[in-house]
């Protein structure tokens, strides 16, 4: 087999589509560091997103086109390269803004929006996440963070905890047993405040742990934050559902992007006999997601490690990253990332 060259494994690559796209790697501008030693070759492919779910997808398909031409072993490596200018950025130093709603309280919107903020982390990305919930905040607690957030140049820096950026008022009250007594208008301030003077360096992900309600607060939060979505927690029971129905209308009367469903609470397994017994009617994430037309981004169960790990601190995919549980969380945030990511770069890179 003769010695290949630069150009005819480029040309091989005109051949790799990228699975979302339809596109191929090179006109796409993905592919960099292309290094070609005799049949050995090596190649860094930049990804628009860290932890892309596409990633195996990719990969296999460059391995069988570069077979074809007698290339016998392929080195990967992946970079993230955001594409600036098909997607605006959402605030300075901000790739994505993304929402964590519910319909209603205790459906369990500040555990998802932990653990996806953690598992966002560890796929390599940079976040942030700010609990707009100024009634009740409990992502201090759940994250096992009670310092004050220093201040330097007239801006708040967040306290940091397991790879993620935090910024609650929790932090900021004089106790945090007291009681925030505000009114909707002086929420809708400290909300842009914290988005505007808090120092949130570059990131990729500024998760927000949104208010409870289908009132007015969240909805005028939606509006005044370049959200690139919303992803929205349920609980299985019927009640939950049709708040779902209700939370999902207001987001999409207020133009906000949905990126899709996650049922908590979902089903439970039990610890001795790994029995799957759904308590509430399971499914029902699904169903509203089907009625509306929404992904459905996964299912967390109920589970009492769960529960622990936001109270002491120590959410379980930190404590436990090796668990079932915390691979649930594992795949909403995949399926979290590829809607947020994948899909909207389509819309753009195809118009052009
Ligand atoms: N999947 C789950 N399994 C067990 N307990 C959970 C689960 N999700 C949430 N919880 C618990 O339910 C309570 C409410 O959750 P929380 O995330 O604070 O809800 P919200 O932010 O929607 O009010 C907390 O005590 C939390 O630890
Ligand atoms: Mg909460």
């Amino acid at each position: 087999m003769s010695t290949l060259t630069q150009e005819q494994v480029m040309a091989a690559l005109r051949h790799v589509q990228e699975p979302e796209l339809n596109q191929d790697l090179v006109t796409l501008g993905m592919i960099e560091d292309l290094k070609v030693d005799d049949t050995v070759v090596s190649l860094t492919v930049m990804l628009t997103t860290p932890g892309c779910p596409l990633k195996a997808e990719i990969h296999d398909r460059i391995f069988t086109e570069l077979a074809k031409i007698g290339v016998t072993s392929v080195n990967v490596g992946w970079g993230h390269k955001p594409r600036g200018q098909a997607l605006p950025v959402a605030l300075p130093g901000i790739q994505h803004v993304i929402a964590i709603g519910s319909g209603k309280g205790g459906v369990g919107k500040s555990t998802v929006s932990v653990n996806l903020a953690i598992s966002l982390s560890e796929m390599g990305a940079r976040v942030g996440l700010l609990d707009a919930d100024i009634y009740g905040p409990s992502i201090p607690m759940m994250m096992g963070a009670d310092e004050r957030p220093r201040q330097l140049n007239n801006k708040l820096v967040p306290v940091e905890r397991h790879g993620v950026k935090l910024m609650s008022m929790g932090f900021l009250l004089p106790n945090p047993e007291d009681p925030v007594i505000w009114r909707g208008p002086m929420l809708h301030g400290v909300i842009q405040q914290f988005l505007n003077e808090v120092d949130w360096g570059e990131l990729d992900y500024l998760l927000i742990d949104m208010p409870p309600g289908t009132g007015d607060v969240p909805l005028s939060l939606s509006q005044s934050i370049p959200l690139s979505g919303v992803v929205i927690v349920i609980t299985p029971q019927p009640v939950a559902a049709s708040i779902g129905m209700k939370t999902l209308k207001m987001f999409e009367t207020a133009k906000v992007p949905i990126l899709g469903i996650v049922e908590n609470m979902s089903y439970f397994v039990c610890p001795s006999c790994t029995t799957e017994t759904n308590i509430f009617s399971r499914g029902g994430g699904r169903v509203v997601a089907d009625a509306k037309k929404v992904p459905f981004l996964g299912e967390v169960p109920l589970d009492p490690k769960i529960r622990e790990g936001g109270d002491t601190g120590a959410p379980v995919t930190v404590s436990e990253p090796q668990s079932p549980q915390a691979e649930a969380f594992r795949k909403v945030t995949a399926a979290m990332v590829e809607q947020v990511h994948c899909q909207p770069l389509m819309a753009a890179v195809t118009t052009v």
